[in-house]
């Protein structure tokens, strides 16, 4: 009897074992944007662009492979989130947040080969391209939720 209990409880453990998902998000979406996509993102945008000063034009753009490599990895970081954000616990639905979250991962990974190609016009234009893909789901999701936050950029 003692032995069939035992069993029982096994067989019970194994199938909730089974049951359960290898993984599992354990971060809040709140945490995913402050510790992953803001900080990254802003990595990728100050790292080219062009400031006007009275007299002087300062072309900022990654200049060694140090340089290089942190936008890379940023990229990554960015590609990855977009994954994350489709996780079950922090997807809002199963459609259009889905596109939304795919769309950042693309822009996150077609940062990572135009960072790979050391190509400085491409990361500019793709990191706007990056910007819009949180604009798009910031519109959608989260100014709804919170209609004093100013929509002008
Ligand atoms: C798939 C949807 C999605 C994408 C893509 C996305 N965000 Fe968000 N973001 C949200 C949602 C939803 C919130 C609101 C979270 C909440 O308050 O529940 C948010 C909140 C934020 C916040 C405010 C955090 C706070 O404490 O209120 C910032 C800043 C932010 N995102 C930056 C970005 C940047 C930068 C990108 C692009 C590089 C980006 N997000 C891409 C969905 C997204």
């Amino acid at each position: 009897m003692q032995k069939q209990i035992y069993v029982a409880a096994l067989a019970i453990w194994i199938a909730a074992c089974k049951a359960s998902p290898p993984i599992k998000a354990v971060s809040t979406l709140e945490e995913v944007m402050h510790h992953m996509v803001i900080p990254n993102a802003q990595v990728i945008w100050k790292s080219v662009g062009t400031i006007y000063t009275v007299g002087k034009v300062e072309e900022i753009q990654p200049r060694n492979d140090e340089d290089w490599l942190a936008v890379e990895q940023s990229a990554t970081v960015l590609t990855e989130a977009g994954n994350l954000l489709m996780m079950e616990g922090r997807a809002k639905d199963t459609g259009r947040w889905m596109e939304r979250a795919r769309a950042l991962r693309e822009a996150g990974a077609s940062l990572h080969q135009a960072a790979k190609a050391r190509d400085v016009a491409a990361v500019f234009e793709r990191g706007g391209n990056l910007f819009d893909t949180c604009q798009g789901c910031h519109f959608e999701y989260r100014y709804e939720k919170d209609p004093n936050i100013i929509r002008s950029h």
